[in-house]
């Protein structure tokens, strides 16, 4: 029996391959100092956890609406037009497995077989298989070599009358950058004029430092953009799997139909878990900010004090791309020296659709970001 050619041709993801290569030295005993890691290493704060335990005792055991329960919705789309100055009404709004399942419900929604959609570089490693399941083409578009970011004049040469629209991600991972207002309306502008849709991935939006703030595309061209977030980095909820979209009416129902013949409601218990994420106290968030910006100080300045690397200041997210340019070996050899020989485990800028770059979680204590920063100086040494 064959599978199928659409499943032949999706590529594993290569940062879930790292961390289980990881779990996998671990067990032989080796001490290995994972900095591939995509989720916040603190606990879920206590009092989501405690609403989880109460909606459990509580019987909310069962089916829920497919698109999610409406209490919920009603706290995302306050808290869209608080944080992000945004307005929907709750049914304009659908919660998902995770922000993962509400990008690629989405794309599901909006992509014709052949349909383009255009991801700049570097782009999360998800995108564009996602894409290509969902029956389109995926455009990979280079970006500024040394801002990473996408200029308008770029978008506007890559459209196509195939293009459908474009995944833009602010706060970004891989590489923690912030697209500012000025830079967002420059995007903007072309993509009103050419028609395309926006899928703005805002899941980093709560990490954000030095005085940098998050703006929501949504806020120029709402009717063209389609809203993704969740709870995973935001609350330390990646296993509770909760994501959201919202946008354009039409579009939602569309996903809410993909959604209610495929997975149905996301965890019941994991919503009422999410209500009170977003209606509780938001210190915990701050809390988590805080610590990720002493490591991202920490780390950037350790990586640039190391010959031969270097890497620029973040903006948000939680994550340092550095270009390793300098040592002249490609990002997967380098990646895969630095397991072999320091067991510090990164990620290959090449996953992210850029080459001469890794990507190193800072997601992880301080004592152990000093640790790996001590055994990448002795590795890049002896390469
Ligand atoms: C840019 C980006 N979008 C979406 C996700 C997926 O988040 P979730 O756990 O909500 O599916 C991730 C997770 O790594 C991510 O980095």
């Amino acid at each position: 029996m064959n599978i199928s050619k659409k499943a032949e041709n999706t590529a594993p993801s290569e940062t879930l391959a790292i961390s289980a290569k990881c779990k996998e030295l671990k067990n032989q005993g080796l001490d290995v100092v994972n900095l591939s890691v995509g989720e916040p290493d603190f606990d879920t704060p206590q009092h989501i956890k405690d609403a989880a335990i109460s909606a459990i005792n509580k019987g909310f055991t069962k089916y829920t609406d497919a698109s999610g329960i409406l209490e919920l919705k009603e706290a995302i789309a306050k808290k869209l037009l608080e944080d992000n100055g945004l307005k929907y009404e709750p049914q304009q709004i659908v919660v998902s497995s995770g922000a993962k399942h509400s990008i690629y419900n989405s794309l599901l929604a909006l992509c014709d077989p052949g349909d383009e959609v255009l991801i700049p570089t570097p782009y999360w490693v998800s995108y564009c298989e996602m894409v290509k399941l969902a029956g389109g083409i995926p455009v990979v578009l280079p970006t500024d070599e040394d801002t990473l970011k996408l200029t308008p004049q770029d978008l506007e040469k890559a459209v196509s009358s195939k293009t459908k629209g474009i995944i833009l991600n602010s706060p970004q991972n891989p590489a923690g950058i912030v697209y500012s207002e000025d830079e967002l309306l420059g995007l903007a502008v072309v993509i009103k004029e050419k028609g395309l849709w926006v899928i703005s991935d805002e899941v980093y939006e709560r990490f954000v430092y030095d005085g940098n703030k998050h703006i929501s595309i949504a806020t120029l061209i709402p009717d063209q953009t389609i809203v993704i977030n969740g709870t995973s980095k935001t609350y330390s909820m990646t296993g509770w799997r909760i994501g959201y979209t919202a946008g354009n009416i039409n579009v939602i129902k569309a996903i809410s139909r993909i959604q209610s013949q495929t997975t149905s409601n996301p965890c019941s218990i994991s919503q009422y878990a999410a209500i009170a994420a977003i209606t509780g106290q938001q210190e915990c968030v701050n809390e988590m900010r805080v610590e990720f910006d002493k490591r991202r100080r920490f780390m950037a300045d350790r990586l640039n004090n190391i010959h031969g690397l270097s890497c620029k200041m973040p903006e948000g997210a939680f994550y340092l791309f550095c270009n390793i340019k300098a040592l002249s070996l490609s990002s997967e050899e380098f990646s895969a020296r630095l397991l072999e020989k320091a067991q510090v485990a990164v990620v290959p800028g090449k996953a992210f659709g850029t080459e001469g770059f890794i990507r190193i979680s800072y997601a992880t204590s301080l004592p152990c970001l000093e640790k790996a920063g001590d055994r990448i100086q002795e590795a890049v040494k002896s390469l």
